[in-house]
């Protein structure tokens, strides 16, 4: 970051010395006001919950033009990469900064294909969740267990422990989302195949069983990758902020991660996906398209608590362009699988056409974000609307480590400590 010949003053009108503040410039987006000395010199905290007008550090990962709908993957386009690139390579970039060449590339699939597969123990620690559990609940468990099979790499300071911890996290999420979902069908969990693609190999470690093995369909295993590669990162989002307000404890990466697991599972967040698809089924099975107009009176009347699942955005104030990608990518899946005249997909069309011609929805920019579509593709997949979110989860890490990482090789990093308005009780005592 860059200082700007601007300055900032703060003045107050009670007579209090005023003081300059320097304001900073990166090379996209909006400046910042360093406010880091205000309580030293002020004894003044700013306020900001929901952090809507703040910017908790700098990073160089994933930039967000939400007034233009503009997405970018350390400065490529995320149209470009969803079109041209698949998963590992997005993977890799926003790890290391670069795409990859060929070599490096080889070298980055065979990393994570020879960490595909969990500790046995893992098994065991997975049996004692009850069938019914949500699938995030165990993955929340289970990557939080992983700081205890991995003794040989728990120096944080040390660049070869984090990188292997972020393979290690990368290679294992689609084994540890596949068995979750298995041990809820009570079905035998599937090992990971190395001559498999990442998405194939998932896609084959959720559907194949003993019995019968899983013959990848290529068009939905493209679908599958371009999924994760639409979620793979996305700035400072709440889980992602997560991710980082844990780690700064200096905590290992997997409870790190564990933590951003947790956070995204909230349904204004990650969860949205799996509400949305509920939303659409519930709709679908009380009148279908001819309720729409009813339903979308709900959803604008605020005391009605209802809300248009996967519309809305707290940065996108335009299309979110993951949206479209996604609305692309169910038409092939649909179209691939002969049902193009789904019932639910032609009900979320006509949803959003009715939205963005609505006064209510256009007064508050209110767009498709990325959860609006990825529900009925996932669905259409075979993938059940319960495991959405973990899906979510599994894209997301290598953005989340890669974010975590960011932080901890920064050396002016320190602990995460926000401060508050205390409004409570003034000092009392007890009788
Ligand atoms: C993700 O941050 C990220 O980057 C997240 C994410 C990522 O990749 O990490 O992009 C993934 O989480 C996408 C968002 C998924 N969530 C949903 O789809 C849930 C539905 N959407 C919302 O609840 C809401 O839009 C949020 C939580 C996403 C954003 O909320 P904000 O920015 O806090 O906005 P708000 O709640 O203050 O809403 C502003 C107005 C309100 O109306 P008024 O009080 O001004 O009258 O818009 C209304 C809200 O009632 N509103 C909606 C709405 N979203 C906002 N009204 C109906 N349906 C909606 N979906």
């Amino acid at each position: 970051m860059k200082l700007s010949d601007n300055k900032a003053t703060l003045s107050f009108s009670n007579g209090a010395p005023s003081m300059e503040l320097p304001v900073y410039s990166g090379t996209l987006g909006p400046d910042v006001i360093d406010i880091r000395k205000l309580y030293g010199q002020t004894d003044m905290f700013t306020y900001d919950p929901g952090f809507l007008s703040t910017a908790s550090c700098q990073s160089s990962i994933t930039y967000i033009d939400g007034d233009k709908g503009e997405l970018l993957y350390r400065g490529y386009p995320i149209e470009e990469l969803a079109q041209k690139k698949d998963y590992l390579d997005v993977c890799y970039l926003i790890l290391n900064g670069e795409l990859p060449d060929a070599a490096q590339k080889a070298d980055f699939d065979l990393q994570v294909n020879r960490h595909n597969m969990v500790h046995e123990q893992m098994h065991f620690f997975l049996r004692g969740f009850r069938r019914d559990a949500h699938p995030m609940a165990i993955l929340t468990g289970l990557v939080g267990a992983m700081s205890a099979f991995y003794h040989d790499s728990t120096d944080i300071t040390d660049p070869t422990h984090r990188h292997i911890s972020a393979i290690r996290l990368i290679a294992k999420m689609p084994t540890m989302v596949a068995m979750a979902y298995k041990y809820t069908k009570g079905q035998p969990f599937i090992y990971p195949r190395n001559d498999l693609s990442y998405a194939g190999n998932f896609l084959r470690m959720m559907f194949a069983t003993p019995c019968e093995d899983y013959e990848v369909n290529p068009v939905l295993e493209r679908a599958m990758d371009r999924i994760f590669t639409l979620h793979a990162d996305h700035e400072q989002n709440a889980s992602t902020s997560t991710v980082r307000l844990c780690g700064s404890s200096g905590t290992n990466p997997f409870a790190a991660i564990a933590a951003g697991v947790a956070c995204l599972w909230g349904p204004a967040h990650g969860g949205a996906n799996e509400a949305c698809l509920h939303m659409l089924e519930d709709l679908q099975a009380n009148g279908g398209v001819a309720k729409v107009g009813e339903f979308m009176e709900k959803v604008k009347d605020r005391n009605s608590g209802v809300r248009l699942m996967g519309f809305g955005h707290r940065v996108y104030k335009n299309y979110d362009p993951r949206a479209k990608l996604m609305q692309e990518t169910t038409k092939e899946v649909l179209a691939a699988l002969g049902l193009e005249n789904d019932p639910l997909f032609k009900l979320a069309m006509e949803l959003e056409r009715i939205a963005l011609e609505d006064q209510y929805f256009v007064d508050r920019k209110l767009y498709p974000n990325v959860d609006f579509y990825s529900g009925i593709v996932q669905r259409a997949i075979g993938v059940p609307n319960e495991l959405f979110t973990a899906i979510f989860a599994l894209a997301r890490t290598v953005g989340w480590i890669a974010q975590w990482n960011e932080m901890i090789s920064d050396p002016e990093y320190k602990i995460g400590r926000p401060r508050q308005l205390y409004v409570g009780e003034g000092v009392r005592h007890i009788k």
